[in-house]
């Protein structure tokens, strides 16, 4: 099979890496999950005390950070820090972390080189503007913000945790705000995406959706005849 590079970008809660996850084992390619690399960066300024504002440090902490996936999960530092990362506290201060020009610097060159020889579908907020331009297929996964709040809140009450659905949909509101409107790559539909508004659908007829597209553009073919 060609290496093939899907790119899934869209907003917080839209149903990306529940929706990449299933087409990378389906298609028995690799999932690369970016948010949770920018999380990762996050975290580590939190817990190391990083003033994000000192250059210096801040250039000192990404020159020596380590991040890895291995079987889905995600490695700090030789740490998996997979459920750690989700927590409401790294949430809050995300997307403050990536929008630093320097720090995206340094995750979309690890990206592009996880990429480089490997078959992938990768989600984010710039995958198809900007870490992988070239994809094969790029679709815009949307989904109305009380939609997108109300599954957050489901997740993380299932996981145990108390927070309420005000403060979720506020902070998705104000990540939204931020992801789009930030200076540096920010959160946008690439012209060649696909949109696909997964509101009012469960997630196996949104992997259909999506799969439909993928077989359509992968061999040529022109989307809208399906
Ligand atoms: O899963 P959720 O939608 O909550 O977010 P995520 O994919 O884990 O991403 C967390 C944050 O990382 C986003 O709100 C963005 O601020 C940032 N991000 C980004 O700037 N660029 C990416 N390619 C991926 C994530
Ligand atoms: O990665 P992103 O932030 O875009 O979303 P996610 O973490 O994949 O999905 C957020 C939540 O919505 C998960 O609990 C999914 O199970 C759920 N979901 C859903 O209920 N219906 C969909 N069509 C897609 C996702």
């Amino acid at each position: 099979m060609k290496k093939i590079s899907i790119a899934i970008d869209g907003p917080a809660g839209a149903g990306k890496s529940t929706i990449a996850k299933i087409i990378a084992k389906k298609l028995n390619i690799e999932y690369i999950d970016t948010g949770a690399m920018y999380r990762a960066v996050t975290l580590k300024i939190l817990r190391d005390n990083i003033d994000i504002n000192d250059k210096e440090q801040l250039l000192n902490m990404l020159n020596n950070i380590e991040i890895k996936f291995v079987n889905n999960r995600i490695y700090l530092d030789g740490l998996d820090v997979s459920e750690e990362i989700r927590m409401p506290h790294v949430g809050k201060y995300v997307s403050q972390v990536a929008a630093i020009k320097e720090v995206r610097e340094k995750l979309v060159l690890l990206q592009r080189n996880i990429a480089k020889n490997s078959s992938v579908i990768m989600d984010g907020r710039d995958i198809g503007t900007n870490v992988l331009k070239d994809a094969d297929v790029k679709i815009f996964l949307i989904a109305s913000v009380e939609e997108r709040a109300k599954r957050r809140y489901k997740e993380l009450k299932q996981k145990g945790i108390e927070v309420s659905y005000e403060d979720i949909l506020r902070e998705i509101e104000k990540r939204d705000f931020i992801d789009s409107t930030r200076e540096v790559n920010p959160l946008k539909k690439a012209e060649d995406a696909i949109i696909v508004d997964s509101s009012n659908k469960t997630i196996d007829e949104v992997v259909e959706e999506i799969l439909n597209i993928i077989s359509f553009k992968i061999k040529g073919c022109e989307y809208g005849i399906i």
